[in-house]
């Protein structure tokens, strides 16, 4: 086995030899930002919506792109030759830099750190994947900006601790009677249908997959609603979904110790984990 090749500041180094200063903003206050692209075979998936949500995130809390759209591309394929894999996924992270002093304010002409990596994701096992996935309804007590993909992750931790502890393998975060999304991934519901997510704002990501799973319904003639959704709702929904790079479309089968209907993926997931499958081949094969 290779040793894994990172990149950090513009160089390519195993994984060993990279090192970051303990004074960088990132370790000392989570000050940074960072995005989880899935590859296939040699193609990122919406690599262009993926680096227009990394320009959101940056300027949300006031730090300049360090590289162009093409600069990022050129970095990506340069950091997955030197890891080569089928089934992948790239984890990129930039955070303020190091700051001689540690103090909140920000100051102007400071170089920003970054850091990627290749993640081995494996293609998802469809039979397990398909048997679906316990979970909780939690208080989402995160703070008011969570569509900054921002590395500050100790809120999901505690969230996804809570689920572990109540036994299940994620949460459904609900703050103020409605539902916003999983510790790491979007929230989608069935109901007579039609598929249901709550609209994007700063409770929630936006995430790549929610909005892939939303244009690739429209194609398939599946009805889609944006609109909030109550907790009280949950109870009587078809098919619950959380959807993430990492997870793809999964389904939830059990919450808060009853079955989601018949305690089974549905049938609309299966349409579209279907769907989704395809969408990835078409892309493993691109050249
Ligand atoms: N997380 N919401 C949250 C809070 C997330 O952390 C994620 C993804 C998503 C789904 O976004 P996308 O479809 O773009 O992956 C929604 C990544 C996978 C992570 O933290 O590893």
């Amino acid at each position: 086995m290779p040793n894994k090749i990172v990149y950090l500041n513009g160089d390519y180094l195993p994984v060993e030899q990279a090192s970051v200063s303990v004074l960088d903003r990132g370790f000392l206050f989570g000050d940074g930002v960072y995005e989880v692209i899935p590859v296939f075979g040699l193609k990122p998936l919406r690599v262009d919506e993926h680096l227009q949500r990394l320009q959101s995130s940056l300027s949300r809390i006031s730090l300049d792109n360090p590289l162009s759209n093409q600069e990022w591309k050129q970095v990506f394929d340069q950091l997955l030759e030197r890891n080569p894999g089928e089934d992948r996924a790239i984890y990129l992270q930039i955070t303020r830099g190091v700051y001689p002093v540690r103090d909140l304010k920000i100051q102007p002409d400071k170089q920003p750190t970054i850091f990627m990596m290749v993640l081995q994701i494996g293609s998802i096992d469809m039979s397990q994947l398909e048997q679906g996935i316990e979970t909780v309804t939690i208080n989402d007590f995160r703070w008011h900006a969570c569509d900054v993909k921002s590395i500050s992750l100790v809120a999901n931790v505690m969230l996804r601790e809570q689920a572990t502890q109540a036994g299940v393998v994620d949460a459904i975060l609900v703050r103020d009677g409605y539902v916003t999304e999983g510790t790491a991934s979007n929230f989608f519901m069935v109901k007579k249908g039609v598929l249901i997510t709550p609209p994007i704002g700063q409770y929630l990501l936006s995430g790549i997959t929610r909005d892939l799973v939303i244009d690739l319904a429209k194609e398939n003639g599946i009805d889609c609603e944006i609109r909030p959704v109550a907790e009280t709702e949950l109870e009587s929904a078809d098919e619950i979904w959380l959807t993430s790079s990492t997870r793809e479309i999964a389904p939830v089968v059990r919450l808060n110790g009853k079955d989601v209907a018949d305690a089974e993926a549905g049938p609309l997931w299966k349409k579209m984990i279907n769907i989704y499958q395809q969408y990835k081949q078409v892309l493993r094969q691109a050249k």
